[in-house]
Formats: structure tokens, sequence, C-alpha cells
């Protein structure tokens, strides 16, 4: 499995590799590095198993092991790995940067360009670290990357704060506006499908209506400027709306039920994979002629 090297204004992280051994021991020698650990990676046998627990990561493809190299140094180590201390394998970052190159703000530079790799190239929702209650320097590294701290507990043998960051919401969409030639069809339609999915009524006005969910809303509205009475999705602009949904089985039971709110199947005969053999789906067609995919967002395995 092949990581991306990273790339920022000081430093290149590339994935860790055997060659790699004998400088990521040299990188914790100095027993301070290993304060906040339960083991003492100061001991060259101690890291170099360190070392091998890394090289032998076999989890989610774009996420595992970098080293942190400056001029051609390796100077630190950094991850994006499922954590083994958080449930549902959420993602968690770490970050280890050697002392004679402490202070200089490399470990926030590192440690962005993984977050920005976990939440662009990789999608990541959100990205998890979790910091010795004493550290005080990981914590500022954590405080300026923006992580809340949602808490403390028990991690890896003693009290940790537990912190997580999410994806910036820079570029993400901020609403969607569809027009309806008939608002009653499409709240009956939309309006219930978007509120089995969570979505809350937000605003209402006399030729319109929006629901809102996290930071994106979406209106339908039946507005006077409409210049025409039907919707042909065939045509050049919009011609569907994804959603995701959270299980198989929470799509099978839309599919099902939507006949009664205004929705009929489209490519019933492929159902579940006309979308492809990786991928679940139900695609569904209101009477004004509007599609929607109700995506399956667990993988092949289920939740
Ligand atoms: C924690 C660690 C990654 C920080 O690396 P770094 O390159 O020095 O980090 P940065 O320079 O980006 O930021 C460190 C911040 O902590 C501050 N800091 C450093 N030592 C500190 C201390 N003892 N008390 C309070 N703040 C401290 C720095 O001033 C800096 O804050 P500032 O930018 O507001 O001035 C590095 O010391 C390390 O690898 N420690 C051992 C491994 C470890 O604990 N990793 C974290 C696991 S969660």
């Amino acid at each position: 499995m092949t990581l991306p090297a990273l790339t920022t204004a000081r430093l290149r992280l590339r994935q860790l590799a055997e060659a790699d051994r004998d400088a990521v021991v040299k990188v914790f020698s100095d027993p301070e590095m290993s304060r906040f650990f339960a083991a003492d990676f100061s001991d060259p046998a101690a890291a170099s198993a360190m070392v091998d627990r890394r090289l032998e990561y076999r989890g989610p493809a774009g996420q595992g092991h970098w080293v942190i190299e400056r001029d051609g140094d390796v100077i630190g180590v950094a991850h994006l790995r499922p954590s083994w201390e958080l449930p549902g394998g959420v993602a968690e970052l770490g970050y280890y940067v050697a002392t004679p190159h402490a202070g200089q703000g490399l470990a926030t530079e590192a440690a962005q360009a993984v977050l920005d790799h976990g939440f662009g190239a990789l999608g990541l929702p959100a990205i998890w670290a979790l910091v010795h209650e004493r550290n005080a320097a990981s914590r500022k590294v954590a405080a300026h990357l923006g992580f809340l701290d949602v808490g403390s507990g028990v991690h890896y043998g003693d009290l940790h704060r537990v912190l997580v960051a999410q994806a910036p919401v820079h570029g993400r969409p901020h609403h969607i506006e569809l027009w309806v030639p008939d608002l009653a069809e499409a709240e009956r339609s939309w309006g219930w499908l978007l509120g089995e999915l969570g979505w809350r009524e937000f605003q209402r006005w006399p030729a319109g209506v929006s629901w809102r969910r996290g930071g994106t809303y979406v209106v339908v509205e039946e507005s006077p400027a409409l210049s025409a009475r039907e919707h042909e999705r065939t045509r050049p602009g919009l011609n569907h709306l994804a959603l995701q949904v959270a299980t198989r089985a929470e799509v099978d039971d839309l599919a099902a039920r939507a006949g009664e709110h205004g929705w009929r199947p489209l490519f019933a005969d492929r159902y579940p994979h006309a979308g492809g053999d990786a991928h679940y789906a139900a695609y569904l067609e209101n009477e004004a002629g509007f599609e929607v995919e109700l995506v399956a967002a667990e993988g092949p395995a289920g939740r």
C-alpha cells in the first residue's frame, strides 16, 4: 500500500520504509521523546519494535505512517490510522519531532499536511487525537491545528485529552435550491425523504420551504419567475441529487417506503447495483421528474 508524499514549506513527509529504521530509532533516542508514553523508546530495541508495528500497518488506503524529512534528514514521524483506543475505527493523528528540531513549528507544519491529506484526498469527516494530559507542547500543536478538546479519558494507559478536528467548511455546499412546478407535491416527496434522513424544516414562505442538516440546507421553491412547468433532467443542468444513507438496510427500507410519498423507482431491474457492483444505491424519481440517489455510506462488509 503506497502513501502519497506530502510537501510543506520546510518539510517532506514520505511513507515510512524499512530503510528508515535507524533514523527513526535516532529520533526517539532522547528519553524526553517518550516522557508521556507507556514505553521508553530511547531503548533502541523498543524503538525498533515500534518501527516494526508501524511497518506492519494494513489499514485503509491513504492512511499509515510517514517519516518527516527536513533537508533530506529524517527528523520525525507522523501517522494517520484507525484508532486503537476510540470506537468505530475513527482516524487518529500522531506526530513526533526529534528534540533538536523542536520549538520551530515543525510538528504543527507536518501535522497540518496530514490533516489536509485526510480531509482533502481521503474525504474524512473528522480526525481525532489523544494527547497526554500533561503534554503541554502537543496540546499546543493540537490547538494550533484547530482541534477541539471534547473531554478526557484513560488511553494508552494514562489520562489523555480527547481531541477532534472536523473537516473544514471551506468549499462545502452551503445550500441547494430546487425550483419546482408544484410546491405541495415537492413538500410531499422531498419533505418526507429529507425528514427521514434527519433534515429539519428551516425556513418557510408562501412560495417555498427549506430543510437543514448540519451546515447545509435544501430549498424547494415554486418561484413566480419559473419559465417552464416541467423539469427535464436530461437537459443541461442538475441531473440528480445524491444523498448518503448510513446503512444498506436503511437504503432498502427507504426505497421500499418511498412509493407512498410520491417517489417511483428508477433502474429497478438493477437494484441495488445500478451504479456498479461496489455501489449500493436506490434511484428514485418524484412526480415532477426530479431524481434522487440514496447511497449506502457503509463499505461492503457492513457497519
Ligand atoms: C510535541 C511535539 C510533537 C512538538 O513538536 P514541535 O515541533 O516542537 O511543535 P511546534 O513547534 O509545532 O509547537 C509546539 C508548541 O508547544 C510549545 N511548547 C513547547 N514546549 C512546551 C512546554 N514544555 N510547555 C508549554 N508549551 C510548550 C511551543 O512554544 C509551541 O507553541 P507556540 O507555537 O505557540 O510557541 C514534540 O515535542 C515531540 O515529538 N514530543 C514527543 C512526542 C510527543 O509527545 N508527540 C505527541 C504525541 S500526541
